[in-house]
């Protein structure tokens, strides 16, 4: 059986012709009625979502915003498979978790991190750098392949996790937070980046951000949650073509629904 992360491209194919992110409607992750609370060491129980049912179709950008707290990070963790629901069931393709922080290893190079996950699918050394390093360039990477972490900028390092996360070759990515360490200018730049990379290399997206913005920016569609126990109060619909502007008229009216399902629209 080949390695996993075998059939991963070493280029990014750019598309002749613009075409819509869902590739099809067939589902590539389905929740129904899921549950999830955590036992404390004291004793308590802290219900972190409560009846959570959503779909993401094949290809699309799934955007998940919602207060500190509502569980955005259990509900990824509970995609991914990386924990089990106590209730409802998760029915949902192959997915890679990039995590709240980039968690890259300070003892490797830029190079030797993005390639990490085709390392653990154990393709060999000399091959995963190969593939890692034909994308450094189309990621505005290249000259930082022997970098370590500590000598990137915070958006160089998140495309680093990025990479990685893509190299996993998984159909689903969940992103936690990707770009909610970094300023204002280099969050735009990420936004426009991880927005083009998508674009040549498709793949089903749940992206967690506290930033109604950047959700409608990004997402084919964004599910609000409420405080925890984390529900969804509201499904938005952004059809609108990319690339999309802020000062865009729907994008405010869009964002303005959104705001208002998370109780914010008298706030601001
Ligand atoms: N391992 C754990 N043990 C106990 N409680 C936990 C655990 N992990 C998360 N929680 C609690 O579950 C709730 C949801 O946590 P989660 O990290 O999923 O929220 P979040 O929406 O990602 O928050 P943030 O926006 O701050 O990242 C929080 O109240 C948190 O304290
Ligand atoms: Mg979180």
């Amino acid at each position: 059986m080949p390695a996993e992360g075998a059939n991963v491209p070493t280029q990014l194919q750019p598309r002749t012709q613009p075409s819509p992110r869902r590739t099809a409607e067939r589902p590539a992750i389905v929740l129904e009625s899921v549950e999830r609370a955590y036992d404390r060491r004291d004793g308590s129980v802290v219900p972190a979502l409560a009846g959570i049912s959503l779909r993401a179709a094949a290809g699309e950008l799934l955007a998940v915003v919602g207060p500190s707290g509502c569980g955005k990070t259990t509900l990824l963790e509970l995609i991914c498979g990386l924990q089990a629901p106590d209730g409802g069931t998760i029915a949902c393709e192959p997915a890679v978790l990039m995590p709240q922080r980039d968690l890259l290893l300070p003892w490797l190079s830029a190079l030797e991190n993005a390639a990490l996950a085709l390392r653990i699918a154990h393709v060999p050394r000399a091959q995963a750098r190969a593939r890692a390093a034909a994308l450094f360039a189309e990621l505005g990477l290249d000259g930082f392949e022997d970098g370590r972490p500590h000598e990137l900028s915070g958006g160089m390092r998140q495309r680093v996790a990025f990479l990685r996360t893509l190299l996993s070759g998984k159909p689903v990515l969940c992103l936690d937070e990707p770009f909610g360490a970094l300023d204002a200018i280099t969050r735009g730049e990420m936004q426009e980046w991880l927005a083009a990379t998508l674009a040549r290399e498709p793949r089903t997206v749940v992206l967690v951000t506290h930033d109604v913005e950047e959700a409608i920016l990004l997402a084919d569609r964004v599910a609000v949650l409420s405080p925890r126990p984390g529900r969804v109060v509201a499904q938005l619909e952004v059809a609108l073509e990319r690339p999309r502007s802020r000062t865009d008229g729907e994008v405010i009216a869009l964002r303005e629904r959104a705001l208002s399902a998370l109780g914010m629209g008298a706030r601001r």
